[in-house]
């Protein structure tokens, strides 16, 4: 049985992580300072470090003994990383420097790691593939470009490192214990304000004058689910001297407005919306090409967006 450390498993995708790979036969590692994530979203059969990324004695006791490392800590708002760049910088890219030289100190060489779409930018060709270039137009995806910059420089030194970019995640999972889902503070993604939206507080629709089908942006969305099932195969395809970088999305945009409509048949009444200005730093149009993670990974989502909806929902009304 090997065992895994899990950075950020308080968080919605390291806890949906932490769940899955227990229950696959994996000894897990939780190594989370509880910023962001929340205790009671941790797994009790997993061993829980709290700690940040900054601490070398809490990263020691976190990376002793272990196999493998699913990185998922970090912090990962777009908005706030333009407001405080060095903030992004020092956690993100400091941070998870910190992590390598504590997996070198106790021969762990086995790393996969939780890039983003947004290290592309405003996409230059659609859909974005693993070679399209990276601009990013956020400190936030400078800062994940950077982490794979790091990881593929620690390849040349035997480091076996799969970056695996996300573009829009959505949906929960249930769990013995109830649902695992995102409970940001605050909340700026599309599906869970969608789904909280009420005449007292209605959705805010960023953009409505975008050179998109319907005049709304176009994102590609994954299942949570589905995006832990690909780190569970990226822990088969590691190999020393290798950094692999793959894309993880559906492969078929949705319009915000074809967002909305998906929620209000889950919910069956009308969700309130305020049309409002694009939001700075939005690109009009994110679609992955999944070519590679079908390939190297075998893998393909299976859960659709209305699958995402109707789970987001569940673990609202849950909470
Ligand atoms: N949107 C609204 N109203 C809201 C929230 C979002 O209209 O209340 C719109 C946004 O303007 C955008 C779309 O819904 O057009 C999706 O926005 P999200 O914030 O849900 O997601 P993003 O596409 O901005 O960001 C996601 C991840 C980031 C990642 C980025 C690029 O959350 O971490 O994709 O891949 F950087």
């Amino acid at each position: 049985m090997t065992e895994i450390l899990v950075t950020g498993g308080a968080g919605y995708l390291g806890s949906v992580a932490t769940t899955l790979l227990l229950d696959a036969g994996h000894r897990v590692r939780v190594l989370d300072d509880l910023s962001t994530g929340h205790l009671d979203a941790v797994d009790e059969r997993a061993q829980f470090v709290e700690g940040s990324l900054e601490d070398p004695t809490a990263l020691d006791e976190a990376v002793s003994g272990v196999q493998s490392v699913i990185h998922f800590a970090g912090k990962s708002l777009v908005a706030e990383s333009v407001a405080q760049p060095e903030l992004y910088h020092r956690v993100n890219v400091g941070g998870t420097t910190q992590l390598l030289e504590a997996m070198a100190r106790h021969g762990v060489t086995r790393c996969v790691f939780s890039s983003s779409a947004a290290t592309y930018g405003e996409p230059v060709e659609l859909p974005l593939r693993e070679t399209s270039p990276t601009q990013p137009t956020s400190p936030y995806g400078e800062s994940k470009l950077r982490v794979d910059a790091l990881l593929s420089d620690a390849a040349t030194r035997g480091l076996a490192a799969v970056s695996l970019r996300y573009f829009n995640v959505a949906g929960a999972l249930e769990t013995a214990r109830g649902w695992l889902g995102e409970r940001h503070h605050p909340e700026t993604h599309l599906v869970p304000n969608v789904l909280e939206a009420s005449e007292n507080h209605p959705l805010t629709l960023f953009g409505t004058d975008w050179n998109t089908p319907d005049g709304t942006c176009v994102r590609d969305y994954v299942h949570v689910v589905d995006l832990i099932d690909a780190h569970v195969r990226a822990l088969d395809v590691l190999e020393n001297g290798r950094h692999h970088i793959v894309n993880l999305g559906s492969g078929r945009g949705y319009s915000n407005r074809e967002v909305i409509a998906t929620s209000e048949s889950v919910l069956g009444r009308p969700v309130p919306v305020v049309e409002s200005p694009r939001r700075p730093g939005d690109p009009a149009v994110l679609v992955a090409s999944i070519e590679r993670a079908e390939h190297l990974l075998g893998w393909r989502p299976e859960r659709d967006l209305r699958r995402m909806i109707d789970d987001a929902y569940a673990a609202r009304l849950a909470r």
